[in-house]
């Protein structure tokens, strides 16, 4: 609703520039529109409703290229302040949401793709910072799982758009169940923001590239900030991710990007490339690999570091590029000799760790920040895989084909 006029779009975004004041239409709502007049009807019947108009707060320069070549580098390039934002500002959501997986029987962190990853990844994470089990479930197969949830469980619904309709729907079957639920989400009025009962906005401002950066670092962001303050460690949370917000800062330096660029002209050479990581650098690998591929067209592959006995090494060959993810945890001893078992196959070794070490063929320093550190080894990977594309002379990385931003089909 503008001054005297009405307007009509398929995403906030496309209005911001015109009004602030939205109104989300809800299924089997019927709204017509004339320039003297707007009517809001209920379907089929045509009964009259009222329109609550919201008010959005979102500053316009954050859905513009600014003087970026693409959003995907200049999304990358926010997630400082993104990070920031959520160490500073966001202590009261965050409780809300610490209380209510607190108060749970059983939690279900449920995502698509990137957000799935950081579905994982909060697994990992409240087991190691609170000590407390979570589940975890990809949203397309989740629907065939739902037998077991009651009244007193909880689904955390994570998706950047909000709209992934493989997570919509086994969502809107759990609300019939009575079951709770608290999304993490990026979009204001989206599907999944209207449909729970708790709601916590990632504030990234609009995330337009389709393949998603600063929304997942927003994600483990907020996973570890509710981790540390379900159990009254919010201090630590909040340092922890005021250092990886210093240490994304180095990786945007123009002499580490050289060294990912000259990485990068040889990754756009190659075919296949395999990830490792263990523990929470897992679900860490699983998003590497997805940045390269659906960025770079590279046949990437993340694997648990402990399954490379059990089939993967059998694809290691002479040059065969392998990314080794060795954040200084209870996981580096065991993730270093899975490299040198690699190594010792001609693998070609490139390390992603806080020190180097002689089995890495080449290396990428990333500050140690604890948990956070996955958050700036996947910065390296988002680096990679943007430069990656471009060496490939890829058209336009922001859209890479047959993807789309929000799946909102099945
Ligand atoms: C991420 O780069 C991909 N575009 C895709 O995997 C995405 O994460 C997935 O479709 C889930 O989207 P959502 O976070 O909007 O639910």
């Amino acid at each position: 609703m503008g001054k005297g006029e009405y307007f009509i779009a398929s995403d906030a975004v496309g209005i911001l520039k015109y009004t602030r004041r939205l109104y989300f239409l809800e299924d089997g709502e019927l709204a017509i529109l004339s320039a003297k007049s707007v009517q809001l009807l209920k379907l089929p019947k045509g009964n009259k409703k009222t329109f609550k108009f919201e008010k959005i707060d979102w500053k316009i320069e954050s859905a513009s290229l600014g003087s970026y070549p693409h959003f995907l580098i200049k999304e990358i390039h926010e997630q400082p302040q993104v990070i920031l934002n959520i160490a500073s500002l966001y202590h009261k959501p965050i409780a809300e949401l610490a209380t209510r997986i607190k108060k749970a029987q059983g939690t279900f962190f449920l995502g698509c793709g990137t957000a799935s990853y950081a579905a994982l990844a909060g697994t990992y994470l409240f087991s190691r910072i609170a000590k407390r089990h979570v589940n975890f479930g990809i949203g397309s197969e989740f629907g065939y799982l739902e037998d077991y949830l009651t009244k007193k469980s909880l689904i955390v619904p994570i998706t950047q758009s909000g709209e992934t309709i493989d997570v919509v729907q086994p969502v809107q079957k759990a609300i019939k169940k009575g079951v709770q639920t608290a999304v993490i989400t990026n979009v204001l009025g989206s599907t999944l923001y209207r449909a729970c009962d708790f709601k916590l906005l990632l504030n990234a401002g609009p995330e337009k590239a389709v393949i998603s950066t600063k929304a997942f670092t927003a994600m483990i962001s907020i996973l570890i900030y509710t981790a540390a303050t379900l159990v009254g460690k919010e201090k630590e949370g909040k340092k922890s991710l005021e250092k990886a917000a210093v240490g994304i800062k180095k990786l945007l330096s123009p002499t580490y990007k050289s060294k990912i660029i000259k990485l990068a002209k040889n990754l756009s050479k190659i075919e296949h490339m395999y990830v490792l990581g263990r523990g929470l650098s897992y679900p860490a690998a699983l998003e590497f690999a997805l940045k390269m591929k659906e960025t770079s067209y590279v046949h990437a592959e993340g694997f648990a570091g402990g399954e490379l006995k059990h089939g993967v090494i059998a694809l290691v060959e002479k040059g065969t590029p392998v990314v080794i993810l060795a954040p200084l945890d209870e996981t580096y001893e065991e993730i270093i000799s899975n490299a040198q078992e690699v190594s010792a196959r001609g693998g070609y070794i490139i390390g992603v760790s806080p020190k180097p070490h002689p089995v890495f063929d080449e290396y990428f320093n990333v500050d140690d920040v604890g948990d956070a550190t996955l958050i700036l080894e996947i910065v390296v990977a988002q680096l990679l895989a943007y430069y990656t594309a471009l060496a490939k002379g890829l058209k336009d990385p922001d859209k890479p084909r047959n993807l789309a931003k929000s799946v909102t089909v099945k």
